[in-house]
């Protein structure tokens, strides 16, 4: 049962395009991108770089250290065959939540069996 925690509202996450929230002892990178709202853990796997300084393209986040191309809806690098952790996100009246459970692939996601993201 995802215990969900409101980490912004909608507008300025649209205006501002990304913000980061910390709950618990995870800081937890929120993104509007391509009329969607993502949320991936801001502290890369590879070597601890924050995701919140690079740059979203073709539905990834780019990592400023060595350029990991992530997805935005499951976390998986395909180059390396690694996941960033990613968040369960609930957009209700315009307030943006987090499930703060993490979720990890160990395998390469099937897009399929994803839950659809709606436009928001
Ligand atoms: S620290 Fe993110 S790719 Fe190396």
């Amino acid at each position: 049962m995802p215990s969900w925690q409101k980490v912004t509202d909608l507008a300025s996450l649209k205006r501002r395009k990304k913000c980061v929230a910390t709950l618990g002892d995870d800081e937890i990178l929120v993104l509007y991108a391509e009329g969607r709202v993502y949320a991936l853990n801001n502290t890369c796997i590879h070597k601890g770089k924050k995701l919140a300084r690079g740059l979203v393209f073709k539905g990834h986040i780019i990592c400023p250290g060595h350029q990991w191309a992530f997805d935005l809806r499951t976390g998986w690098v395909d180059e390396w065959a690694q996941c960033q952790p990613t968040y369960a996100v609930r957009v209700e009246d315009g307030e943006v939540y987090v499930d703060p459970e993490p979720k990890v692939y160990r395998t390469k996601p099937c897009l399929a069996q994803e839950p659809e993201r709606k436009e928001v």
